[in-house]
């Protein structure tokens, strides 16, 4: 298939009157594919409502077809098409966070495919605040189902770069629209139970669900992530293998004066070709070490923010190049920092040093 690959600035007036946003919402119609940039991660997207629509994103990305999907909408009247039920939690977080990077997860009405829910009586919906995602899901006149536009077990991707590298003549269309600013993402979260329960972190923090909801758990992998222990997943949703990189990962995790104890130690110790993913403070602190490392910058320990919009971008630069080892910092799980924890602790396959 040839992939008809579009560049659409963001700041364009008028999104919805552009005719590469209007080609992208036929495409979508017609049971096409289309990916494109929200502001956690490209997505890739189809029409949700159309079984075989939503198959053809499985095969594009390789990905087993009983992992559910977010169907992306604009408008929260497009919701109550989707769902039994709009529960009074449901409505403040929608106030508070859509358009964003949160998605919660109702009971669906039956005409939702099986296909989009990997058979679940659940529906993952979110309203992205992405000006050109906005635009095309309005011109698909459809709820979008979009995973991330990786195949699957590469890293999420951030740029249209990695997008084309991944589904280039995979899919119809690839709408590039520059960096996507969480780089992590959305936050998903389960209302279906007595107490919301926090399936993944991503764009909108923990705290940030509890200043509004009171209560929230935490699914047991988060949990158990979030808690400083090493642990083994079994939620159900972490069963399918997750990003990572060719390279052997590893994270120190830890105070920052103990960390880079650790980290210098390493660096001299071994003969291995070494990737070092920290904080700008923390390589300052390793400058007299790092002559042969190749050194990739976590954005400072003051704005996680920075290191959740770097981290797969990073990841995937690692991938290209010929390390044996990368060892990383590990940053603090407040805020955001939850999120890109939870993903490098997924990619190391769970190899962390504790100091
Ligand atoms: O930021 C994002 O959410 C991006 C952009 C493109 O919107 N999309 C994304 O989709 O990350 P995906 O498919 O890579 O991740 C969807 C997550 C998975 O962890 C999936 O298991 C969970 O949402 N999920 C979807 N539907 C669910 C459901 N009904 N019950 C529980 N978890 C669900
Ligand atoms: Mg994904």
């Amino acid at each position: 298939m040839k992939t008809v690959i579009l560049e659409i600035d963001p700041r364009t007036p008028n999104l919805t009157e552009h005719p590469g946003i209007k080609e992208a919402g036929a495409i979508l119609r017609a049971g096409g594919l289309v990916a494109f940039p929200t502001e956690t991660v490209y997505g890739l997207g189809a029409n949700g409502l159309d079984a075989e629509a939503v198959k053809g994103i499985y095969r594009a990305k390789g990905r087993p077809s009983d992992n559910p999907l977010i169907l992306h909408i604009v408008e929260a009247a497009a919701l109550e098409e989707l769902v039994l039920q709009v529960p009074e939690q449901a409505r403040l977080l929608m106030e508070r966070f859509w358009p964003g990077p949160l998605t919660l997860i109702f009971r669906k009405r039956p005409h939702v495919p099986d296909e989009a829910t990997g058979g679940l009586n659940t529906v993952a919906v979110r309203m992205p605040s992405h000006p050109v995602a906005r635009a095309i899901i309005a011109a698909a006149q459809v709820p979008v189902a979009a995973p991330s536009a990786n195949s699957s077990g590469r890293p999420s991707p951030t740029v249209a770069a990695h997008v084309i590298r991944d589904m280039d003549g995979r899919v119809e269309m690839i709408v590039d629209g520059g960096p996507c600013e969480v780089g992590v993402e959305s936050t998903v979260l389960d209302l279906t139970g007595e107490v919301p329960v926090l399936l993944r972190p991503g764009g909108v923090s923990f705290e940030e669900l509890q200043a509004v909801l009171g209560e929230v758990q935490l699914d047991v992998g988060v949990a158990d992530s979030r808690l400083d222990q090493n642990f083994a997943p079994k939620s159900p949703g972490m069963k399918y293998r997750h990003y990572s990189p060719e390279a052997e990962l590893m994270i120190v995790e830890g105070e920052p004066a103990q960390v880079r104890e650790k980290l210098a130690a390493l660096i001299q110790e071994t003969d291995k070709r070494l990737g070092l993913l920290a904080t700008r403070e923390m390589v300052e602190g390793l400058n007299q070490y790092l002559a042969q490392v190749s050194v990739k910058v976590l954005g400072s320990r003051a704005d996680l923010e920075e290191a959740a919009a770097q981290l797969f971008k990073l990841l995937r630069e690692f991938d290209e190049e010929e390390v044996d080892l990368i060892i990383a910092e590990g940053l603090p799980l407040q805020g955001i920092g939850l999120a890109v924890m939870n993903r490098l602790r997924k990619a190391a396959g769970y190899q962390i040093m504790r100091v």
